[in-house]
């Protein structure tokens, strides 16, 4: 262990938005013998223990990537068993995030979802809008360049419509058309399961998030590797491109 001051994320500096890419079931289950979707099963139970540690460290938002826009593109029965296992989880999950005061959002292409999901994806969100505990943001079918599509259409359908002038489109005018634009950008970003890329994941809000990287699958993840990220996070300087000194002067 290196020396490092005795600050800690308990202590403050703890993310208001947590970004997670969950990664790593199949593999799990694949070390084990076992079929890929008892991965994705094992990893359900990972999802509640992560909210659980958000609760108690009073981060605001957490951001999950469950499904990606390319995971459509996995063999038939992954994607039907994953389905499964989105409907079950709805099914039992929102009623108990309800009650612990969650709010529960979902960003991606969702109509790409069956109707059966669809509508449990709708009525979760309607029936959690008002609370305020921690936002919970599952994406699914969620592609971070699909994102960056779906804004510029927006976008080019106001500059048709004669609402919007092209030159009045800054980064703030994107921004307000991405999904999530009514929250913090995410602070921290942890991917598990050993790979260093993004993935297609929060492609244009990632700029100046915090990135870091775990070994342990998604299924093995526990509170003290959580914790460590978070430990992590409280020593690092976000410099946004200026100096150090400019932003030890602003902190003053
Ligand atoms: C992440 O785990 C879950 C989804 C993408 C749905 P993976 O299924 O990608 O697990 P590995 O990476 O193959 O181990
Ligand atoms: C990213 O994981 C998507 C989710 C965790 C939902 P993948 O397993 O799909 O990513 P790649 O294929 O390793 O880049
Ligand atoms: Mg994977």
């Amino acid at each position: 262990m290196t020396a490092m001051p005795p600050t800690s994320a308990s202590e403050g500096n703890v993310p208001r938005h947590l970004a997670i890419i969950m990664d790593g079931n199949g593999r799990w289950a694949e070390r084990r013998r076992r079929p890929r979707i008892i991965g994705h099963r094992a990893g359900a139970r990972t999802v509640n223990l992560v909210i659980d540690f958000c609760i108690e460290k009073g981060i605001e938002v957490l951001t999950l990537f469950a499904f990606s826009s390319e995971n459509w593109g996995r063999p038939q029965d992954e994607v039907s068993a994953l389905m499964k296992l989105f409907a079950n989880a709805l099914e039992r999950e929102v009623d108990e995030l309800n009650r612990r005061n969650v709010r529960i959002r979902f960003i991606g292409e969702r109509v790409r979802f069956p109707d059966t999901i669809l509508e449990r994806m709708n009525a979760a969100e309607a029936l959690t809008a008002g609370n305020t505990r921690l936002t919970l943001a599952i994406a699914a079918s969620y592609g971070g360049r699909q994102d960056i599509v779906q804004a510029t259409q927006s976008l080019v359908h106001d500059v048709l419509a004669g609402t919007l002038r092209p030159e009045d489109i800054d980064e703030t005018v994107l921004d307000a058309r991405m999904a999530l634009a009514d929250l913090p950008p995410p602070d921290l970003f942890i991917r598990t399961g050993g790979e260093h890329r993004i993935s297609n994941f929060l492609l244009w809000q990632l700029a100046y998030t915090e990135l870091w990287f775990t070994e342990k699958l998604w299924p093995e993840l526990d509170t003290e590797a959580l914790q460590h990220a978070l430990d992590d996070y409280a020593h690092r300087e976000r410099r946004y491109g200026l100096t150090s000194a400019q932003i030890l002067e602003k902190s003053a």
